[in-house]
């Protein structure tokens, strides 16, 4: 059953509810750690790596459960066991983001270190340099990173030499039970990253300024405030409904969203010829007109989301003309190029630039995800195609998209798992 097959060559059309953001409930329930109280989360996407680092939290004896289908209900209590095993670790990379709560609460921790990934190495250089910067003294051996604190984390002005999303969660979740005052500089701007500050300050944390280059933190010595905390809307995921509204010739409307999240890829969609209409909590993408290629540079928040970059360049594999690609963030996110090739595809990769030619269509193919988002964006290319595309390693897909097949199913497409 790690196999999606589609029959493309169909539009999408109707209406389709988006789901609680993937990567804002990983940090948030990171953040749980920090709290001395129940908290109950609502809008978590049941997905495998939210249900991965479930297992890990629990592991480490909390007491996380589903209340239904996307509510948790976790009860921090005393942790006991400071240390995120590898085995569980290795699934799941975001799991670096215990670092900072397990080391802020308990004064040590023992989290193995992810590792990279096939988009990148994902090295953890300023996690550390931030963490220290608080005064934890961090040692990396066999694939852990140790940690402790003498005594309690202090405030400290901390510069990010590249407003790194992870990094700056992590360094703001210690920096909450710190003493005294911390500052982020250069810190991400990211949805995620404000949607987890405003879930820290309804634990009785006290965070400033998260959305913007500067985050403020005032350390408190403890944290203990029970809260009940609804994740804002996955704005990637939307973005993926967006683009494959776009690139079958649809009308979808996206609803439970906000609009302003997506205003990055919005204005690449109309600069690409697309109709997007906005409503309060909705998205509609209307592509009843040729497309016209565009050129994409990938940045940190408000820039265009390197998470969207793939499913982009399935869509104008067959937007007539030249299009162009740059990715700034990751140093090897241009993997699923050699799929869309398999498909007909005709794209010249040179290091952080792809170059895409349109062509008139593509054609189904037996095709492989290499990460998350190359998996959507081979979901994208199957819808687009003539006949019928094969795709590998779908279990890439489950990590950060809940009943996609379902989803897409009631919006006309053809799929099937197998
Ligand atoms: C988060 O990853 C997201 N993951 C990623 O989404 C997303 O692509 C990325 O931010 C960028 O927006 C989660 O939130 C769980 P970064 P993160 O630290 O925090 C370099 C998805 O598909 N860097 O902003 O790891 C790093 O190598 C995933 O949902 C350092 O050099 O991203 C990369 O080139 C994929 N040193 C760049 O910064 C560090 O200490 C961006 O990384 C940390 C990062």
């Amino acid at each position: 059953m790690d196999r999606i097959v589609i029959t493309g060559g169909k539009p999408l059309r109707g209406r389709v509810k988006i789901g609680g953001a993937k990567n804002a409930s990983l940090a948030v329930l990171c953040a749980s750690i920090l709290s001395r109280e129940t908290i109950v989360l609502d809008n978590i996407p049941n997905i495998s790596d939210v249900r991965v680092l479930i297992e890990i939290i629990n592991s480490m004896g909390a007491r996380a459960t589903w209340e239904n289908i996307d509510t948790l209900k976790i009860i921090p209590s005393e942790l006991v066991n400071v240390e995120a095993p590898y085995h569980l670790v290795k699934k799941l990379r975001a799991s670096n983001l215990l670092l900072g709560p397990v080391l802020a609460r308990f004064g040590r921790a023992q989290i193995a270190m992810p590792g990279g990934c096939n988009i990148g190495v994902r090295p953890m250089d300023l996690h550390f340099k931030g963490l220290a910067g608080l005064g934890a003294e961090l040692s990396t051996e066999r694939g852990y990173v140790s940690g402790r604190v003498p005594g309690r984390l202090k405030g400290a002005r901390i510069y990010l030499d590249f407003p790194s999303v992870g990094a700056t969660e992590n360094i703001m979740m210690a920096a909450c039970l710190a003493v005294g005052q911390t500052l982020i500089e250069n810190s991400a701007k990211e949805p995620e990253v404000v949607d987890l500050a405003n879930f820290l300050n309804s634990i009785g944390a006290r965070v400033r300024g998260a959305g913007t280059d500067v985050i403020k933190i005032d350390g408190m010595p403890n944290l203990e405030v029970g809260c009940r905390y609804s994740i804002i809307p996955d704005r990637i995921e939307a973005g993926t409904f967006m683009v494959a509204a776009a690139a079958t010739g649809g009308d979808v409307t996206l609803e439970n969203l906000i609009p302003v999240h997506l205003e990055p890829l919005s204005a690449k969609l109309r600069e690409a010829n697309v109709d997007v209409f906005e409503g309060e909590d909705t998205l509609r993408v209307k592509a009843e007109r040729m497309l016209r290629p565009i050129d994409i540079k990938t940045m940190p928040y408000p820039g265009f989301p390197t998470d969207m970059q793939s499913q982009l360049m399935a869509m104008l594999s067959t937007t007539p003309g030249t299009s162009m690609i740059i990715e700034n963030i990751f140093e090897n996110r241009f993997m699923v190029a050699n799929e869309l090739k398999r498909m007909g595809a005709r794209i010249k990769v040179e290091g952080r630039m792809a170059v895409i030619e349109g062509v008139p269509a593509l054609h189904g193919a037996q095709v492989k995800a290499t990460d998350l988002r190359s998996g959507a964006a081979l979901i994208v290319a199957g819808l687009m195609a003539t006949g019928e595309t094969e795709i590998f390693n779908a279990v890439y897909i489950d990590r950060g998209y809940h009943n996609l097949e379902e989803k897409l199913g009631s919006l006309g497409a053809t799929l099937w798992r197998k």
